[in-house]
């Protein structure tokens, strides 16, 4: 028999950066928002609830420099940014993306702040 131990489906990270009390620069998790603390355990609970945690990995990560936008997380496959993050905005995304396979346009990240990728080989110095 030939098993091999599945790859994840998904990979969502999810932005965990806390600004230092008093820094004017905004962050995914703040202290005067206290749901933004609690979003990265809500997301990987909502996984377990449905059973798809094995096949959905969430992934606490650090700034993405998408402050201004946040709470933010990014799905994988797909590099699609969610940004102003709830609770009811990650169950809908883990219904709608995760397991119906439609993107929820309306909490995607706006096109000027998330311009095509460059490839790294054109910024390689000969
Ligand atoms: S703090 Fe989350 S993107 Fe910068």
């Amino acid at each position: 028999m030939n098993y091999a131990l599945p790859q994840p489906a998904f990979y969502i990270f999810k932005c965990q950066q806390s600004a230092p009390p008093g820094m004017p620069k905004p962050s995914c998790v703040s202290q005067n928002n206290p749901e933004s603390q609690q979003l990265f355990m809500h997301l990987a609970q909502s996984l377990m609830q449905k059973g798809i945690i094995s096949t959905v990995q969430p992934i606490q990560t650090g700034c993405m420099n998408r402050c201004q936008q946040g709470p933010v997380m990014l799905v994988e496959p797909g590099h699609t940014m969610y940004v102003g993050l709830t609770k009811e905005k990650i169950d809908r995304i883990i219904e709608e993306h995760i397991i119906g396979g439609k993107v929820v346009e309306e909490y995607v990240i706006s096109p000027e702040m998330w311009g095509e990728p460059i490839e790294p080989k054109t910024l390689v110095q000969p």
